[in-house]
């Protein structure tokens, strides 16, 4: 919904607005898309296959189809090249924890007005509890495993010989980081559970000899090492703004002179802080699920940056489409130039520059 609403019948649409996401739970719950698979069914097949009954399936399947996820011919449904895909267990482009996550925030939403009510979370997971966190790590993975590569293909790090991916969670961010910059060596930090998916992950990556991992609670340890680049990235909704102060302070310190704090996140974009519409919801989801957490204007945090004693911060904007969030990502810089740039600049670093390949 990125139209206001002025009248009773846009008000009206906005709360039925709840009908087709419904729909399209009902699917994922029932796992329909798995069971279609590569045949083509008939309702009766199908609702014998799933037990439920065939009206209820009927109707179900007519709205899959209509929104486009399952393709009906005559009396037949078969999968759409979404439903087959990444709707299908069965295929090796499942996104199931993802999936799993997002469908299960459908009855979490539904007690939104407890936490409105408390200005606290739901009674909810604890998150260092090992199952829960190794759940979410597989959904952070399933999530941006198509977006991460889009947002590395865009992001200049040539001259940069190490990234921390801080709060990195399955490091898939940071897999991609490195497969474009073949120079490049990543650390990822996060809990320990995290880490042993960011882990099984990486060895089923040629790149991911280049990265390692370390346990971290980044809101009360110091960050180990030092680095040219620190990506954070999906983290700053979780904490308080003074919470995030701290990381950029411990950040500058964790930083090579000229390196960058590169942070990605649902920036809300204007001085009432309402827009974009995604990254206001956000905010709702960080009610629900964190005591701290909200979404933040790219001002706002410049300011905290500037405090902190970054310098030369900037927005970075991704081609339309290919972004993880709307507004872009702040790109700040630690004071001080970076060893290999000043030697670059006097000419001096000439024979440690690898031989162009062009
Ligand atoms: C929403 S996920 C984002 C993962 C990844 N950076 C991305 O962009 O997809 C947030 C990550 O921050 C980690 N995290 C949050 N608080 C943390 C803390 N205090 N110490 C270590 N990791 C933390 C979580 O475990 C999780 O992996």
């Amino acid at each position: 919904m990125s139209r206001r609403i002025a009248t009773f019948d846009d008000f009206r649409d906005a709360v039925t607005a709840y009908r087709l996401p419904r729909v399209l739970i009902a699917g994922i719950e029932l796992d329909l898309f798995t069971t279609i698979g590569t045949a083509a069914w008939t309702v009766s097949e199908l609702a014998r296959d799933v037990k439920v009954s065939e009206r209820g399936l009927a109707i179900l399947c007519r709205n899959l189809a209509m929104a486009g996820l399952l393709k009906k011919r005559g009396e037949t449904y078969t999968n759409s090249r979404l439903g087959a895909t990444a709707l299908n267990a069965y295929h090796p482009a499942y996104r199931g924890d993802y999936l799993r996550l997002i469908t299960s925030h459908w009855a979490d939403w539904g007690r939104l007005l407890e936490s409105v009510k408390t200005g606290l979370p739901l009674d909810h997971d604890e998150p260092e509890e090992p199952g829960y966190r190794r759940r979410f790590t597989w959904a952070m993975h399933h999530r941006t495993l198509e977006t991460a590569p889009k947002i590395a293909a865009q992001i200049n790090l040539r001259g940069a010989r190490t990234l921390l991916d801080l709060g990195g969670g399955p490091g898939t961010y940071a897999m991609a980081f490195l497969a474009k910059n073949p120079m490049l060596r990543a650390t990822v930090c996060d809990r320990p559970a995290a880490l042993d998916v960011a882990r099984e992950i990486a060895s089923t990556h040629k790149a991911g000899a280049r990265l390692s991992h370390v346990p971290l609670d980044l809101l009360t340890e110091a960050i180990p090492g030092t680095y040219d680049v620190i990506w954070y990235s999906n983290v700053l909704h979780i904490y308080s703004p003074k919470d995030n102060q701290a990381v950029f302070r411990r950040a500058l310190t964790a930083l090579n002179p000229g390196g960058r704090l590169l942070i990605q996140d649902a920036f809300l974009h204007d001085r009432d802080g309402l827009f974009p519409e995604e990254a206001s919801l956000f905010a709702v989801s960080m009610l629900l699920f964190t005591e701290r957490g909200n979404t933040y204007s790219a001002a706002e945090a410049r300011v905290w940056l500037t405090d902190a004693g970054f310098q030369r911060i900037k927005v970075l904007r991704m081609k339309k489409g290919t972004e993880d969030w709307e507004d872009g990502i702040l790109d700040a810089r630690a004071p001080g130039t970076n060893a290999k740039t000043r030697l670059r600049r006097t000419g001096s670093a000439r024979s440690l520059r690898p031989r162009s390949s062009h």
